[in-house]
């Protein structure tokens, strides 16, 4: 089957006359992650996760944060490659999360169900999905407090009723639920929850908090906190790449010129920032004690580098240069023996070098299923936002 998907692919790339690099790491992308849906066909419920430090993969059960990271993924490389196995591929790993559309107990369903069902709608319009994609912004939408205006993140953990900046991710989860069904109250929720996190989460140079806790009040403001970042004032890098696609995300969604606003201030913090490295790929913490010596986050680098894409499309001219060519680069540099993996190395991952969670010593140093999944989603966007 291997194969076959090799000449399948060798010969699209023919046919449509593109050699250039992207299509190159996109085909490769293929090859490796239907190697990693090989490696767990027959694990029963299980889905990719990252490797141990002995390589060996480690999975997760449906309802880990990531569970639909390697469905949306296959998504996104059976849109590309129109293969059927990678179809086929992406349908059995986003069944095994379907149960999570009842999941009312972490906000991180937008993640799960999005990246996975809603993909797959998105490429298929099997309404299955659709009725997926609703129950689950059904789910969210009971985490929405109405007096606070935002949805509750986590429920374990030292506080009171937690934000993380991560939850904007799960709002186009919402923003679609309004589309399918022209029930508005899901967008509402969704704005309303941007909104408060736009005047709570922020700093004035326009880097964000990861925590803010609306349970307890500190100087007349919800407290502010980290979990994953190096400090509680510090910018954890991964938080300011959720928080620039979020917005960015918002505005496609809403038209409201704040996000637009919101989004280029994110991205004129992270790009003008001194200690961002030259190859666009940020340290795992912009604040990181032992820059330059501090390890890397490729999954930042992904996030940050498909929102660039994203919002080059939103902002004035001179701006949008400016966040494509920043892409192109953090483009080169995840697709450099770097940061790309070699042929079924890597645990069949893409990239190398993500930062799950450094203060809680859990996945340092090693590929993460989104940014796996964000590269392959900015590879796309810029193939089809700039025709190559
Ligand atoms: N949402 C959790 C993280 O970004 O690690």
């Amino acid at each position: 089957m291997q194969k076959l998907l090799f000449i399948i692919l060798t010969a699209l790339s023919v046919s449509s006359c593109t050699t250039d690099s992207i299509d190159r790491t996109l085909e490769f992308s293929a090859k490796q992650t239907l190697s990693l849906y090989r490696s767990v066909k027959d694990l029963d419920g299980r889905l990719p996760r990252s490797i141990d430090p002995s390589g060996q993969l480690v999975t997760s059960n449906d309802a880990y944060w990531c569970s639909g990271f390697t469905a949306g993924t296959l998504w996104y490389l059976y849109e590309y490659t129109a293969c059927d196995s990678l179809k086929a591929a992406a349908e059995a790993l986003t069944e095994r999360i379907e149960r999570q559309q009842y999941n009312t107990g972490s906000h991180d369903v937008g993640f799960m169900i999005y990246c996975s069902s809603g993909n797959a709608y998105r490429l298929t319009s099997n309404p299955a999905y659709r009725d997926v994609i609703l129950n689950a912004a059904r789910s969210l939408s009971t985490r929405f407090n109405p007096a606070l205006g935002v949805i509750r993140s986590w429920d374990h953990l030292q506080w009171h009723f937690p934000v993380i900046i991560d939850n904007l991710m799960n709002l186009e989860l919402l923003c679609e639920a309004t589309r399918l069904s022209g029930d508005t109250s899901f967008l509402h929720i969704a704005v309303s929850h941007a909104d408060t996190t736009m005047k709570y989460h922020f700093r004035p140079d326009g880097s964000s908090y990861h925590v803010v806790d609306y349970g307890v009040l500190q100087d007349g403001f919800p407290l502010r906190q980290t979990h994953q970042g190096c400090a509680d004032a510090s910018a954890w890098a991964r938080g300011q790449a959720w928080a620039l696609y979020g917005y960015t995300m918002m505005f496609r969604e809403t038209k409201k010129p704040e996000y637009l606003a919101q989004a280029i201030k994110i991205a004129n913090f992270i790009l003008n920032h001194p200690r961002l490295p030259a190859d666009g790929i940020p340290y795992w913490d912009f604040d990181a004690p032992d820059i330059p010596n501090a390890l890397r986050d490729a999954s930042a680098g992904a996030i940050i580098c498909s929102a660039l894409i994203e919002l080059s499309a939103f902002a004035d001219k001179n701006l949008a240069g400016k966040y494509l060519k920043a892409a192109e680069k953090q483009i080169a540099t995840l697709s450099s023996p770097e940061y790309l993996a070699e042929t079924n190395t890597n645990g069949n991952f893409i990239l190398k070098h993500g930062v799950g969670n450094l203060p809680n010593r859990s996945e340092i140093d090693v590929p993460l299923t989104y940014a796996d999944y964000y590269f392959v989603e900015a590879l796309i966007r810029y193939k089809k936002q700039n025709k190559s």
